[in-house]
């Protein structure tokens, strides 16, 4: 028998590669789908699984939705991918993103704690939990500041997953994941406004690229890479959470010179400061130490970010080409 999972935020990028993955693993996949007016199939349209999985209508906001989830697809493993999960948002949206990034995690423990208190459970957790860092390779035992509404929101569902797992044996895990990306990212982040960008810019379509703090640095890994490490937790005895990172960290500015450097140009004869895209307070600087998950899971990340950039500034080029705008 196939085993099955439910993946909320099965439309988000990681949701995609995850479905993709579990699915070459003969898995039953089964995803949460909040109801948008946008097409929100694209990534997995892209990654061709779009047919190949069951979507359930549901929010994490509504613990009914989650429960009726949960018994529609009677899985064996829950994936917790679903959030408002834009920093910047964060701060105009305070209270929708604790309802959906913290409390919706709660929602889902509790369904699964109702449901199925056998079915292994994985939280998507943050680096910006870490924020204001307190150690200058952050590891699983790194005390947390986090300098966001996005990062409390997301601490509160951490402790949840430790809690449920700590007050009831659920085998919850959380992956304490640093910044990953792909061409499916989206738009509103960083690496993939840049790499948008230099698309245009290279085909004329575009003159400047405006951007915030270019100072800040990130541990930047491929999405394909770290969704396996998601399923690697889940396949252990015993739960435990992990960081999932590089080891390696980078100034937004020297991204921007390899997405630039990747078509042939110079990222300072495009990139203007705009005070528009400054935070209220900023994480400067993440990098992760993921001794952990290597020696338990046997993870280790396998593209690099040279890779990851021209991956990303490729597909952009090529959905220009298609589209033509
Ligand atoms: P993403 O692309 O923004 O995907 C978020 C997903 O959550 C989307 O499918 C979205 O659905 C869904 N969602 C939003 N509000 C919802 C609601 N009220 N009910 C149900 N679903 C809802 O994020 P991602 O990059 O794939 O990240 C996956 C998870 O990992 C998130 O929890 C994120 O916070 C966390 N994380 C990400 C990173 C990273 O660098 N990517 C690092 C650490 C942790 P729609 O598409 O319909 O809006
Ligand atoms: N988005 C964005 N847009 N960020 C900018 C810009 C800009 O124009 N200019 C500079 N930055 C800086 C931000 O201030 C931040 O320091 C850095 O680029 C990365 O920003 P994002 O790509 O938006 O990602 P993030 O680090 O805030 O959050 C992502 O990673 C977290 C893990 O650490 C998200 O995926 C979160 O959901 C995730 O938890």
């Amino acid at each position: 028998m196939s085993k099955s999972a439910l993946i909320t935020g099965i439309t988000g990028q990681d949701g995609a590669y995850l479905a993709k993955l579990l699915l070459e693993k003969g898995y039953k996949v089964h995803g949460l789908m909040a109801r948008r007016g946008s097409d929100s199939l694209w990534r997995l349209r892209e990654l061709g699984v779009e047919r190949d999985v069951s979507l359930i209508d549901g929010d994490l906001t509504d613990v009914t939705s989650l429960i009726r989830a949960m018994e529609m697809a009677r899985p064996q493993e829950v994936y917790n991918l679903g959030a408002q999960s834009f920093v910047g948002t964060s701060w105009s949206q305070p209270i929708l993103t604790a309802q959906v990034t913290g409390v919706g995690a709660v929602n889902v423990l509790e369904a699964v704690r109702i449901v199925d208190a056998k079915a292994r459970f994985y939280q998507a957790s943050t680096s910006e939990m870490f924020g204001l860092i307190q150690a200058a390779k952050q590891d699983e035992n790194t005390p947390f500041y986090p300098r966001s509404p996005y990062g409390v929101a997301k601490l509160m569902a951490h402790w949840a997953t430790v809690n449920y797992r700590e007050s009831f044996g659920l085998h919850a895990s959380s992956g304490i994941l640093f910044n990953h990306e792909s061409p499916l990212r989206g738009p509103e982040f960083v690496t993939r406004k840049v790499t948008q960008a230099v698309a245009r810019i290279k085909k004329g379509l575009q003159k400047e690229l405006r951007l915030g703090n270019i100072d800040a640095q990130r541990d930047w890994g491929f999405a394909g890479d770290y969704v396996e490490a998601m399923w690697a937790m889940l396949q252990q005895d015993e739960a435990s959470d992990y960081v999932v990172a590089t080891g390696t960290t980078t100034t937004v500015r020297a991204m921007c010179e390899i997405a630039f450097k990747h078509v042939g140009l110079n990222y300072q004869d495009y990139v203007v400061i705009d005070p528009e895209f400054f935070r209220p307070a900023e994480v400067d600087i993440l990098l992760g130490n993921p001794a952990k998950a290597k020696a338990g899971l046997g993870w280790e990340p396998k593209t690099s970010l040279e890779q990851l950039i021209a991956m990303m500034v490729d597909s952009d080029l090529r959905r220009l080409e298609v589209s033509g705008s």
